[in-house]
């Protein structure tokens, strides 16, 4: 069991120089955290969406959130990512928008420690000031209960050879 944290990371806007270290990030948590729950072959679709260069075109089309272990000093409040959650939104063929949840990791060390948990209540807020009442995220296996946890709702399963998930819903207030 990790420790509580007593300096919470801070969260930040993505910028383009973070696609690689964020691609590090997310790659070493899929191969790490989400091997229980989904076959090799599975895991190595998975890890195709997430090289430095499909990560640069997440931060140019989603807002994109990353969060960095405090620094050991003022001069250097950064050290490296230890988190990440994107806000994706799509025109809805009936008219509106849908918001989405997308790629939320902590780094296999950070977990266990609230930094899930406030990276998501951190995209929920950004997402009503957007004007979303509404967020969905399509979890993976390994964090259907902890989206059952913050309260969202399962609305289907969606099979996929990149990785299956299930498609949840939470209103926003
Ligand atoms: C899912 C994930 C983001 C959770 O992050 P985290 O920082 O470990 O979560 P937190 O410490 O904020 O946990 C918040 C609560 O959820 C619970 N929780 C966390 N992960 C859980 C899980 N997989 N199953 C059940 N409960 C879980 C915690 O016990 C905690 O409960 P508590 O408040 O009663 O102590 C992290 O485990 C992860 O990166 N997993 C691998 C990548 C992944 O599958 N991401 C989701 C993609 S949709």
């Amino acid at each position: 069991m990790n420790k509580p944290v007593d300096r919470p990371p801070l969260i930040r806007l993505a910028v383009p120089a973070d696609a690689e270290a964020l691609s590090a990030l997310i790659l070493r948590t899929i191969r790490e955290s989400n091997t229980a729950d989904y076959p090799p072959d599975e895991i190595e679709r998975v890890c195709a969406s997430f090289t430095p260069e499909e990560v640069a075109k997440q931060i140019a089309a989603r807002d994109v959130f990353v969060s960095f272990a405090p620094g050991s000093s003022q001069a250097s409040p950064e050290t490296r990512p230890v988190g990440t959650v994107s806000l994706g939104v799509k025109p809805r063929l009936s008219g509106g928008e849908t918001a989405k949840l997308h790629v939320l990791f902590v780094a296999p060390e950070w977990q266990g420690r609230g930094l899930g948990l406030r990276l998501v209540a951190h995209l929920e807020a950004h997402a009503l000031r957007q004007g979303h009442r509404l967020l969905q995220v399509s979890s993976s296996l390994t964090a259907r209960q902890f989206y059952q946890r913050l309260g969202y709702r399962e609305l289907a399963f969606e099979p996929r050879a990149e990785g299956s998930t299930y498609l949840m819903e939470k209103a926003l207030v």
